[in-house]
């Protein structure tokens, strides 16, 4: 499966999640947030492991900004995951912070949706994404094997899991940066390793992710991050 494709099916399966936690933000939720919380972790998972890293190698100057804020939105998403995978549910924090990662995570669905994924498919082949999405399946059995996570979204998650996963992610954001230090000069010297060769016929028709989403939940989230947003739209005049 297509690479975007896979991803935006990870989405989906995410949101009809959040659309039960939204039925019942007052209520016991602590089955709920195993699943949200194995879910995200998986696709957070593929995509540092598999996609990010191959944007970062091929992709523009302005995909790259958006994957390294990715990967700081990731970051963010599991230091929560992590706070509510200590706390009971009873614990009157415990909706409103889940209602954080909610939040954050469409937002960040929004972003990826609405400009990383259009870049990726502007500045990747084909062939490429291809190969990504066979990657990030055979990737994600892996993980779910490892995490001990039933892919049927039976959540079972092995105690301090959670950890690990965020020391992998503080690694990935430390390498986007150094990476993106060292590929500067050189990117530009060299005359943009990925451009001319890498670029698929225009016209792919893969807009439709955008346009599909306009959640509310998302909006509140939005203002919270509008600054970065409106200064990259703006840089990218879209
Ligand atoms: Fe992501
Ligand atoms: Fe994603």
């Amino acid at each position: 499966m297509n690479a975007i494709d896979l991803l935006k099916e990870d989405h989906r399966r995410v949101e009809t999640l959040f659309a039960q936690f939204r039925e019942n933000e007052n209520g016991t939720n602590g089955a709920l947030f195993k699943k949200i919380r194995d879910e995200l972790l998986t696709h957070a998972h593929i995509e540092e492991k598999v996609f990010y890293p191959d944007l970062l190698k091929r992709g523009k100057k302005d995909l790259k900004a958006i994957v390294r804020e990715g990967l700081e939105e990731h970051g963010q998403v599991k230091k929560l995951l992590s706070e509510l995978d200590k706390m009971t549910p009873r614990n009157k924090a415990f909706n409103p912070k889940l209602k954080v990662v909610v939040e954050d995570v469409e937002h960040h669905v929004e972003e990826e949706e609405g400009d990383m994924f259009d870049m990726a498919e502007d500045q990747l082949t084909e062939s490429r994404l291809e190969t990504l999405g066979a990657e990030m399946e055979t990737e994600k059995a892996r993980f779910q094997k490892r995490m001990g996570i039933k892919p049927s979204r039976e959540p079972q998650i092995k105690k301090g899991v959670l950890d690990t996963v965020m020391e992998t992610t503080k690694d990935l954001v430390t390498g986007a940066f150094l990476a993106s230090d060292e590929s500067k000069p050189s990117a530009r010297k060299t005359g943009k390793g990925n451009g001319s060769g890498e670029k698929r016929s225009s016209g792919s028709g893969n807009g439709g992710g955008r346009s599909s989403r306009s959640s509310t939940g998302a909006k509140n989230q939005r203002s919270r991050t509008k600054a970065s947003s409106s200064a990259r739209g703006s840089a990218r005049g879209r």
